[in-house]
């Protein structure tokens, strides 16, 4: 089959269409014919050699999620046959034409959706819920402060945020993308580059903060939170020193955590994948939540999907469409 290989660590360019052999599933994996793999900033990482792939995961195939057909099904599959329109999370291998996975972390494709759409959902649709609404213990009704609002991460965000019913505010870096984060139901767009989101906020303050940007931001968040604030971490792309004010977070009871999705165990995602399929997935058939795809790239042009996204310019998802 063939799959995008990490030749090396480096530009763009060190991604290369190889040929490698088929996976074969085992146990309770399901094999998936790939139509459309999601790309998401943790594959550009990886490329660059900042972020290694967990054990038992192969480091030189990216992909977080992909969507496809079932064609093969493990001896002890019980959810799946073949046939099946699914989509799934992964611990990378998703830049390939079939990828094996195990049952729990596959969901069904909601019947409006097509592949590519499909595809551009498990992992930033899994990482909002197990992030703001289980580990922020996000209620409908709080305040929630998105940082990169246009980010894959951020129009999901942003949508679920606001189909509970929850003020939503978010950051982005241009005037177009504050007006597509408000369209998709942002109560409040903050440009970072020409506003200080502290100075906009002292006044309101937010109960839950999802933050990928740390270093400087760590201060601003603490200030802005309201007593009995959750903040919450997915990664720390402008630094992850920082200095903590304990003070400040003893007499404000503030919590601070963080996770990443890609190490958990098995038990861990199949459980998330039950809670999405009960409170996201009928957001998708009642049209509170869509898919964002900002554009498809052939799987041939992985070159210039990873340069796309380096460039920051896109709204959404980027996707490699494994059919054309
Ligand atoms: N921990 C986990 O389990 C987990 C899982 C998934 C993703 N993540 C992380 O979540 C982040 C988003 O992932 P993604 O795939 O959705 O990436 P993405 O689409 O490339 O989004 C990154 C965004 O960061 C924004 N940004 C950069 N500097 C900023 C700043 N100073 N203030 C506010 N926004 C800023 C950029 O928007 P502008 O152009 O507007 O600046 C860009 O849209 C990545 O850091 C990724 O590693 C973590």
């Amino acid at each position: 089959m063939k799959a995008v290989t990490i030749t090396e660590f480096g530009s763009a360019e060190v991604l290369q269409l190889t040929e490698i052999p088929q996976p074969i599933p085992v146990g309770n994996e399901v094999l998936i014919e790939v139509k459309a793999s999601g790309v998401n900033r943790s594959d550009v990482l990886q490329r660059q050699g900042k972020y290694a792939a967990p054990t038992n995961t192969p480091n030189e195939i990216p992909g977080l999620e992909v969507a496809g057909v079932v064609v093969v099904c493990g001896p002890d599959v019980t959810q799946w046959k073949e046939g099946d329109r699914v989509c799934a999370l992964l611990g990378g291998g998703g830049y390939a034409q079939f990828v094996a996975v195990k049952e729990g972390q596959c969901l069904p494709i909601p019947a409006k959706l097509d592949f590519i759409e499909a595809a551009s959902l498990p992992e930033t649709v899994f990482t909002v819920w197990s992030n703001i609404f289980e580990r922020g213990s996000f209620q409908p009704g709080e305040s929630l402060l998105v940082h990169g609002g246009s980010s894959g991460i951020g129009v999901t965000a942003i949508q679920l945020a606001h189909a509970f019913g929850s003020r939503v505010i978010t950051t982005v870096g241009t005037d177009e993308k504050a007006q597509y984060c408000s369209d998709l139901g942002a109560d409040l767009c903050i440009n970072y580059k020409t506003q200080d989101f502290e100075e906009v906020l002292k006044n309101s303050g937010v109960d839950v903060i999802l933050d990928m940007i740390g270093g400087p931001y760590f201060e601003k968040n603490l200030h802005v939170l309201n007593e009995d604030g959750r903040l919450v971490y997915i990664n720390a792309e402008s630094g992850k020193d920082v200095s903590l004010d304990i003070w400040q977070m003893m007499v404000k009871r503030l919590s601070i955590s963080g996770s990443t999705l890609r190490g958990r165990e098995y038990e861990y995602k199949k459980r998330l994948a039950e809670e999405v399929l009960k409170y996201v997935w009928p957001l998708i058939e009642n049209g509170k939540f869509k898919p964002i795809v900002y554009k498809a790239y052939s799987y041939t042009d992985v070159v210039q999907a990873h340069q796309c996204m380096e460039q920051s310019k896109h709204i959404g998802k980027i996707i490699l469409d494994w059919e054309v």
